[in-house]
């Protein structure tokens, strides 16, 4: 399917006016670009449940840090456009640095509290830009429906919040995050890793399946399953630990013990490659292993 590109606030709002018109339905993909099959089914979701889907490509420079990686974010756009369209994408967004801040910008949004958590303490700043591009977005492209993956669980959650809170008229979806065949979660960041790296990358899912499988067994001490965890990322050759918790899925903050909704989350460098990655399950508060070793005393 051929898509329209706008670069462009008002192309872009001809594109979904004569959508609505249409009596459709408008879903939004926000992306940096770089895209991979866990952009492409965002977008096939969106286009599953949606009537004209637009895709937004845009490195937002004030979501990175001083020292990160904007300067070679990877910019791929015939590409993107092209899975764009391959997916069913209707539309992409693909705006200047100045079209989304013009001289003088100086508007932020906040969501408090769990924009300092995990990622955003070691990325201060960062989740505010989030939520002020993706407001932006939300108010450009007005949709309906809006999708996200669970890969950035944080940022799903955030994002969540903030709609939820500032009466936003868009449903949120988060998607489940795509894999490699050997685990490793698909990122525009992998193809920074050289080829050892990538190896070695994969057992950061193993280290995050192995803490889930301690918690399902039964334990309930945060402090264990993190110290479990941290061991197994350690052990990967080229690994350095940023974080790695168990937290509530729900607040992001630590429970003593582990119970309801969980996300385990680990953020590691291979060289200066920051890489994350979690799971997200559920439990209850009763601690099977003490209850099996108090069966059998
Ligand atoms: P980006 O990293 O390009 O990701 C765009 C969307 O794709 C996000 O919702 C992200 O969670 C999702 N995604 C990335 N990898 C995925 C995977 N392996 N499986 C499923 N979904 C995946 O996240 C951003 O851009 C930016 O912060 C943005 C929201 C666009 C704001 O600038």
């Amino acid at each position: 399917m051929t898509v329209a590109v706008a670069d462009t606030i008002e192309a872009l709002r001809t594109q979904l006016a004569a959508a609505r018109q249409a009596g459709k339905s408008i879903g939004l993909v926000p992306t940096m670009g770089a895209l991979h099959a866990g952009h492409t089914s965002l977008i096939r979701a969106a286009r599953q449940e949606t009537g004209f889907v637009a895709v937004s490509i845009f490195v937002n420079p004030t979501q990175f840090g001083p020292n990160e990686d904007f300067a070679r974010y990877p910019r791929t756009l015939d590409a993107d456009i092209e899975l764009c369209g391959q997916a069913g994408a209707h539309a992409v967004f693909a705006p200047r640095v100045e079209t989304i801040y013009p001289p003088g910008f100086v508007t932020q949004v906040e969501v408090r509290d769990l924009q300092d958590r995990l990622c955003g303490a070691s990325r201060p700043g960062h989740f505010r830009s989030v939520c002020t591009v993706v407001l932006k977005l939300f108010n450009i492209v007005q949709p309906d429906l809006a999708y996200f993956g669970q890969k950035d669980a944080q940022q799903a959650l955030i994002l969540t919040r903030m709609a939820r809170e500032l009466n936003l008229p868009v449903e949120l979806h988060t998607l489940p995050t795509v894999r490699e065949p050997d685990g490793l979660a698909l990122s525009s960041r992998n193809r920074y890793l050289d080829a050892e790296q990538r190896r070695n990358a994969s057992g950061i899912w193993r280290a995050l399946t192995a803490a889930r499988q301690l918690v399902e067994s039964g334990a309930r001490d945060p402090a264990a399953v993190e110290v479990g965890l941290m061991r197994d990322l350690a052990a990967i050759p080229g690994c350095r630990i940023d974080y790695a918790q168990v937290v509530s899925a729900e607040t992001l903050a630590p429970l003593l013990p582990l119970h309801g909704p969980l996300l385990i989350a680990a953020a590691v460098y291979f060289g200066s490659t920051r890489l994350i990655d979690n799971v997200q399950f559920s439990v209850t508060a009763k601690d099977h292993s003490s209850d099996n070793s108090s069966n059998m005393r």
